[in-house]
């Protein structure tokens, strides 16, 4: 096997209620593996408190290998409503400037798509929405890497199709944006928000396009203790997905 990337992808850790073992566990195989990056696909803190921001970016410097952070429906200021209304992403945007929102690797490329909003016409506003303008900005990363060959992901908080909810809406014009995202070029998407995982593969336009869940890595456990997934690429099998999960 040619392994041409390994990536560590986990969401949901929830600074103020992280599960500390857990990411313990975790730093202790990101230092032994040297994964190529690690992406966490939202919900990076509880109640997106200055306090919660700062663990989160001590961590991931801890890290000290190249990260992607797309934001989730918790990291918008929960107790200052103008501000989740004026600046939602002010806080995480300082927090993705120390980090990165996008990674270009010698055999993978990861873009981001926003799914998360600060308000919508139906409740909880915690569900996933994909707005026109966000779509807009990840089919413009896909097209500037049209004809490129490399295995291109895209990184979400809300799953855009399946699995089914207990509990949460589908996500707003998620499957349309799934279907122009792989006649894009994508090849998977990842997200998190449903704090289990999973790996359900699609078929849109002729292609197959795999969706990845991952677990959460705080205390707010569903069906599974805390996990995350190893995604390793090579160029002869294609993608391979392990989750992990602690104790
Ligand atoms: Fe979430």
């Amino acid at each position: 096997m040619t392994l041409a990337a390994r990536l560590f992808h986990l969401s949901d850790i929830h600074f103020g209620v992280e599960d500390r073992g857990a990411l313990a566990w975790f730093e202790e195989a990101v230092a032994r593996e040297r994964p190529d990056a690690v992406i966490c696909t939202g919900d990076l803190t509880q109640r997106a408190k200055t306090s919660e921001y700062a663990a989160a970016a001590e961590w991931f410097r801890r890290l000290g290998v190249p990260a992607v952070v797309e934001p989730g429906n918790h990291d918008m200021p929960y107790f200052n409503p103008v501000e989740r209304f004026r600046t939602p992403f002010r806080r995480f945007g300082k927090l993705a400037g120390m980090i990165g929102s996008e990674l270009e690797l010698e055999h993978v490329a990861v873009i981001t798509l926003r799914t998360t909003v600060s308000a919508q016409w139906r409740w909880p506003w915690s569900d996933g929405v994909v707005r026109a303008k966000a779509l807009e900005e990840a089919l413009e990363e896909l097209t500037r890497l049209r004809g490129d060959r490399r295995f291109k992901i895209v990184a979400c908080h809300h799953p855009l199709s399946g699995p089914s909810l207990t509990g949460h809406n589908p996500t707003k014009r998620g499957h349309s944006a799934l279907q122009a995202l792989v006649e894009a070029g994508a090849d998977a998407v990842l997200s998190g928000h449903v704090h289990d995982a999973f790996d359900i593969t699609h078929k849109i336009a002729g292609r197959r396009v795999r969706m990845i869940g991952s677990g959460t890595m705080s205390e707010r456990l569903r069906g599974t203790p805390p996990s995350y997934n190893v995604l390793h690429y090579d160029l002869v099998h294609g993608l391979k997905v392990e989750n992990r999960q602690f104790g």
